[in-house]
């Protein structure tokens, strides 16, 4: 029997302004998960948030793409938007681009990442949840935990990581993916990995016998939405220990605050802060983007956990780095590459700066 982990989520509402989801979202989000568990739909779940996304983590026997599954985080979402429209919440119900599900929660706003998968004997999963940023900056630290021998060990000395994964890339922009195998076709792989707007991981896989190892969500909800509505801050499900980068080579890469595409009206370049769940609230200049780290184990469909993985004061030199960047990189106000490049930015006014002075450009000499 398989057990799948479905991580889908939203921004419905928060406090004050893009800050904090509200508790009684949460609430009511756990409400009907409860409800969907008495009834035998799901398994197990988990009901967290990262600064203003409520993230629903459900652990079933439906597999992926599920149309119940799909439709109850849809409808808990709606529930919870109703809350967050009585309080007034900032954003309430942004992310929902349609109030009638349609099968497949793909496409309508929230963000989703999933895995099916035999479990282990024993099965240590961490659940990435990051605010403020978008999914490509998921790319680098699973390039890291998945190809790199400087962080992972285990690809130099344990026989069972030895042969490598394979990164399932998706161009978000032409709607196309390619699988490439690492280490054999690493700078193929990072060739393209370093555009982090445009091809994002969506899939790791174990190149001995295809056993899935991370997942990411890559909606990208401004492309979807055909103008910005909010940011498509990303989750990810990664496998660890026992032919998978230990836990404590799945959270290394974190410590290098690398920088991302988002923060302030997702349209700047800022470092990423690994943070424990009570810190995931992205205060100055809504920001700097943060990610935290949830540890469970899978035990027959359960939910063990979670551990808040970046709760430890191994991260402070992190934080505090992050914190130090954070700070070169306002210095640069409206100045690229603080400010995103103009086709990246999801907020701008230069086409009618641009109709403006269309008649006081003249050739140059
Ligand atoms: C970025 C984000 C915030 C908002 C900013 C402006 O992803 O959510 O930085 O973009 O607070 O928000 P509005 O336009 O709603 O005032
Ligand atoms: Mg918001
Ligand atoms: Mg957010």
């Amino acid at each position: 029997m398989k057990t799948t982990i479905s991580v889908i989520k939203a921004d419905i509402g928060s406090v004050a302004g893009h800050g904090l989801a509200h508790p009684a979202l949460l609430k009511k989000c756990e409400e009907m998960l409860g409800t969907a568990k008495e009834e035998g739909l799901l398994e197990d779940f988990y009901v967290t948030n990262c600064g203003d996304d409520t993230e629903l983590i459900m652990t079933h026997r439906q597999g992926e793409e599920n149309e119940e599954i799909h439709q109850l985080a849809f409808n808990s979402f709606m529930e919870a938007t109703k809350i967050a429209r009585e309080l007034k919440l900032y954003g309430a119900g942004q992310d929902l681009l349609s109030d009638t599900f349609s099968g497949n929660i793909k496409g309508m706003g929230p963000g989703c990442a999933e895995m099916e998968f035999k479990e282990r004997p024993s099965d240590p999963v961490v659940v990435f949840c990051m605010d403020k940023t978008e999914p490509g900056a998921f790319n680098m630290p699973l390039f890291k935990m998945f190809a790199d021998p400087f962080n992972t060990a285990g690809l130099v000395i344990d026989p069972s990581l030895h042969n490598g994964y394979t990164f399932e890339i998706f161009d978000v922009l032409e709607s196309k993916k390619v699988e490439l195998s690492c280490p054999a076709e690493m700078y193929d792989a990072l060739a393209l990995l370093g555009s982090i707007g445009r091809y994002v991981i969506k899939r790791v896989t174990r190149n001995d016998d295809g056993e899935i190892a991370a997942a990411v969500s890559t909606d990208r909800l401004n492309l979807m939405a055909g103008k910005y509505i909010g940011k498509d801050d990303p989750v990810a499900i990664v496998r660890s220990q026992s032919g998978f980068p230990a836990a404590g080579e799945v959270v290394e890469p974190f410590t290098f605050p690398h920088l991302v595409g988002g923060w302030m009206r997702g349209s700047h370049n800022g470092p990423i802060m690994p943070v424990g769940q009570n810190q995931a609230y992205p205060v100055r200049f809504d920001g700097p983007p943060r990610v935290m780290a949830l540890g469970f184990q899978i035990a027959d469909c359960k939910l063990v956990g979670p551990n808040d993985m970046f709760d430890d004061p191994a991260f402070d030199l992190t934080r505090e780095e992050s914190s130090r960047i954070a700070s070169y990189m306002r210095r640069h106000g409206p100045f690229e590459p603080h400010r995103l490049p103009a086709d990246e930015m999801e907020y701008t006014s230069l086409p009618g700066v641009m109709e403006k002075l269309e008649t006081r450009f003249k050739d140059m000499d």
